[in-house]
Formats: C-alpha cells, structure tokens, sequence
C-alpha cells in the first residue's frame, strides 16, 4: 500500500469533504452534537471553502494518496499561516464560528466554540500563527502512519517560518499529537451524559507546538 504525500487540487475538495465526515464517524462529541449528521448544505460549505483554499496563498492543502488504489484519498490536512488578529477580529470570529453549522446543537457547540476561541485569543494575541485547521485519515487507513505524513510536512514548515503552531484536538487525536511534539495549553472537558444518549467523558483539547528556535528569539 504505497502512500504519497501531494498538493490538494480543487477537484479534491468533495472527496476531502467526504473523508472529514467518514473519519469522524465515531467521535461522540459530533454524534450529540449533529444528532442527524451534517446537512448538505454544511458539507457543500466545506467543499466551497476547501476550493477557495487552494487559491489563497496562506493555506495550504495536503494529502496522502494510496497509489495502489487509484489514488484514493486515505487523509488530509488544512494547515493556515493567519493573519494578525486585531480585537475587533477576535470578536467577529467567535460571533461567527457558529454560524457555519445552523443544524448543530448550538447549546452544546456554544459552550466549546466560545472556549476555543477565547483559548486561542488569550495564547497567539496579536500575533501570527500556524494553525492545523483539519487532519483526518479515513478510518480503513488509520494507524498506518497517514497522519503523521500530514503532520511531518507541517512541522517541517514551522521550522521554516520560525511560528508556533496551535491546534484543536479531539479526544481520538490527542495521543497522536503528544507523540508529534505538542503540550498541552488547556482543555474542554464534559460530561457526555449530560446530553441522552451521550455516555461518558470528553474531551477537546488545545496545544501547541513551538519551533526550535523561537524561545531564543522572542525572550
Ligand atoms: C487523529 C488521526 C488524524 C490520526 O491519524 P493516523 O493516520 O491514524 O495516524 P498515524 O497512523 O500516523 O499515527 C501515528 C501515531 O500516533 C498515535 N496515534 C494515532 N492514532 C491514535 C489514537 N487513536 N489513540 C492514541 N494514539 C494514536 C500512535 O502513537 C500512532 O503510532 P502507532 O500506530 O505506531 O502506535 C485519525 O485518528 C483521525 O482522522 N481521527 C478522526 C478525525 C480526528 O479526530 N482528527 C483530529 C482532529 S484534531
């Protein structure tokens, strides 16, 4: 099973739409939180977005190809270079973030996407960063090092811009990313039970990964 890393084209953003959806078909977060799953119309916004993001210059767009499959996509990242957020910004994009998904449980999702973007506000400022705005490896790919081949060109180019890096995990990637580097800023945490039938605990987490050099040059 030979497996490529390669630019993501646009006529890859339905097939990289439709393996972020598979990929999270056992996260309990997502199964509370998008009760029906997610509308058509939802996903045609991640497909529109993933278009446009391989025009903009800032984004780039990855993914692992098993060559002896036709080229079947196994995983993709979204990495984002931001831009400088000013206040006003900060406050537009929590008012926005949940906007996006009108079919999601917005007394749930709330709760998480205020602290997100209070957590990412509060760690990166005013300052740039390199964000993992999605990685997913389809579930018949997964332990079989697709992710990581994502995740190894986005370390790589962190050393190059000298940014540190911020990401989001869920419960199922946060063991991969402390195996890629990353500590652990804070954490979402809930009681799954809360919201019938969800069971158990959960949880989101927020990390960071820093370039070797950056402690040198900021202090
Ligand atoms: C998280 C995810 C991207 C990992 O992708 P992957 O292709 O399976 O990752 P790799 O095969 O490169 O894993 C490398 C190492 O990370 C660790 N790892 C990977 N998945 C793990 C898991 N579910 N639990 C604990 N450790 C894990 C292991 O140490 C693994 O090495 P090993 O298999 O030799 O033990 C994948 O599980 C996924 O798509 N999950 C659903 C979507 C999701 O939650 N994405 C993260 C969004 S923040």
């Amino acid at each position: 099973m030979p497996l490529e890393l390669r630019l993501m084209a646009k006529d890859d953003a339905q097939e990289a739409a439709a393996l972020l959806v598979a990929s999270y078909e056992n996260n309990a977060f997502r199964a509370i939180v998008y009760p029906n799953g997610m509308s058509k119309a939802s996903i045609d916004k991640i497909v529109e977005g993933r278009q446009k993001a391989v025009d903009d210059p800032d984004k780039y767009l990855l993914k692992v190809v098993d060559t002896d499959n036709s080229d079947k996509m196994a995983g993709c990242a979204v990495w984002e270079y931001t831009k400088a957020m000013t206040d006003e910004d900060w406050e537009r994009a929590r008012n926005e973030a949940l906007d996006s998904y009108p079919e999601a449980r917005h007394d749930i999702l709330g709760e998480f996407v205020a602290k997100e973007q209070d957590s990412k506000r509060r760690i990166m400022g005013h300052t740039r960063w390199f964000e993992l705005v999605a990685l997913n490896t389809l579930p018949q790919y997964q332990r079989r090092g697709v992710g990581s081949m994502l995740m190894k060109w986005g370390i790589e180019k962190l050393e190059e811009m000298n940014f540190p890096i911020f990401l989001v995990s869920t419960d199922q990637g946060y063991g991969f990313y402390l195996k890629h580097g990353f500590k652990e800023i804070e954490r979402w945490e809930a009681d799954m039970s809360q919201w019938p039938p969800g069971q158990g605990m959960y949880k989101n987490v927020f990390l960071t990964r820093m370039p070797s050099g950056y402690a040198a040059r900021s202090s």
